[in-house]
């Protein structure tokens, strides 16, 4: 699946991480096609831990500028990360789930980026904003301002 800029949300940072998910899925559908099975189990382990991160670094954003949907926003990441890991326990069995995968993975991150992820790009501007006016001094050297282009 190839990235589309109707995928991006304007928050540079984000944008890049949502992009490097989609490779690692796109890298595990790659190997999926050729079989190597240990493989998969290792690009797997990458795609969780680095969809947790990402997680984990938009929750620290959405709580910095006091996003009031926050609570669903994480939790719905919470059962994503639970998804993922259910995933990788049945693949550990040896349940063939590879076929899935894919379809799945896409098209849930594609859903949630143009959804869930969109619906908090405008309370980040704004408090950007808000931030960078009562910062004027340090403007365009802020912690928010490194993420804007
Ligand atoms: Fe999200």
């Amino acid at each position: 699946m190839e990235w589309n800029d109707t995928f991006n949300i304007g928050i540079d940072v984000i944008d890049q991480q949502h992009r490097q998910i989609l490779d690692y899925i796109n890298i595990l559908e790659q190997i999926r096609v050729t079989g190597d099975k240990s493989k998969i189990k290792e690009v797997l382990d990458d795609l969780i831990d680095y969809t947790q991160s990402h997680f984990t670094f938009e929750e620290n954003l959405l709580e910095q500028v006091n996003y009031q949907f926050l609570p669903s926003h994480r939790g719905i990441h919470e059962l994503f990360v639970k998804k993922l890991i259910g995933y990788r326990q049945k693949f550990d069995m040896g349940i063939s789930v590879e076929g899935d995968l894919h379809r799945l993975l896409s098209k849930w991150l594609i859903n949630h980026i143009r959804h869930d992820d969109q619906d908090y790009v405008d309370a980040v501007r704004d408090n950007m904003l808000r931030y960078l006016r009562t910062q004027e001094e340090k403007k365009g050297k802020g912690w928010f301002a490194r993420f804007f282009s």
